[in-house]
């Protein structure tokens, strides 16, 4: 069977669910799994309206500026603010954002996981994601005062600090 464009990108695939893209190997454990907490005021005030304000270093450059251009759509919502704001926030997402210069080495992890050219819009679809939860039984996530991947806070207690640590870890029984 030759390489075909198809099949290839089936490789890609698999490879980036398995935490090995082009190379990177993730293992366990690592470095403290800490993301700098939102710092830009107009960031903090904005995007955390609706949920926890995400730390910029869990997405990539291109998934922020997508997401910065189709606030009228944010998940079915309309988050659109004007000009000037989404300018600002738009800048700081990007200068702080997973493959940016400042990003630590968690956030180099997230970033190596996403595709060339892809430009995620959930943290909780990001391969490196998957990875870290993967020993999370798929009922867990159906909790109500669960309901969502996106509820970090749910179950890492200092996330609104950036920090995910294990010992900071609780689980909702319901
Ligand atoms: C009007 C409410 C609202 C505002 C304001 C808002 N969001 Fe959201 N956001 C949502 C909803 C709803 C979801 C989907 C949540 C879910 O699936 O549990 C979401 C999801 C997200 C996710 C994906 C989380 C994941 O990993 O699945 C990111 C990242 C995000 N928002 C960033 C932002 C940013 C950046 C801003 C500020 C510019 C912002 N949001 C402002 C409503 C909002
Ligand atoms: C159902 C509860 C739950 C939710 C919701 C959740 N996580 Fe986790 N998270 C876990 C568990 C359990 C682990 C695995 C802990 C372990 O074995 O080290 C984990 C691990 C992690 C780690 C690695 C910690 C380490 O010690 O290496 C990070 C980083 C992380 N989660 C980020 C997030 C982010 C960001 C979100 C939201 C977008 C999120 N998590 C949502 C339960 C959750």
């Amino acid at each position: 069977m030759g390489l075909t464009r198809k099949n290839l990108s089936v490789l890609f695939a698999t490879l980036a669910a398995s935490g090995v893209w082009l190379g990177t190997s993730w293992g366990d454990g690592g470095p403290t799994p800490t993301f700098p907490a939102v710092s830009h005021k107009a960031t903090a005030a904005e995007c955390a309206a609706c949920h926890m304000a995400y730390p910029a270093g869990l997405l990539p450059t291109r998934s922020w500026t997508r997401m910065m251009r189709e606030l009228d759509n944010h998940f079915g919502e309309d988050a659109s603010l004007s000009p000037e704001e989404t300018l600002a926030i738009t800048r700081y997402l990007t200068d702080n954002a997973a493959d940016s210069p400042r990003a630590n080495e968690r956030s180099r992890r997230i970033a190596s996981g996403v595709a060339p050219g892809d430009s995620p819009q959930r943290i909780s679809e990001t391969a490196y994601f998957r990875y870290l939860h993967d020993e999370v039984p798929a009922g867990v996530w159906k909790r109500a005062k669960i309901a969502s991947r996106a509820n970090c806070i749910a179950c890492h207690t200092r996330a609104e600090s950036g920090s995910f640590a294990e010992r900071e870890i609780k689980i909702p029984k319901e």
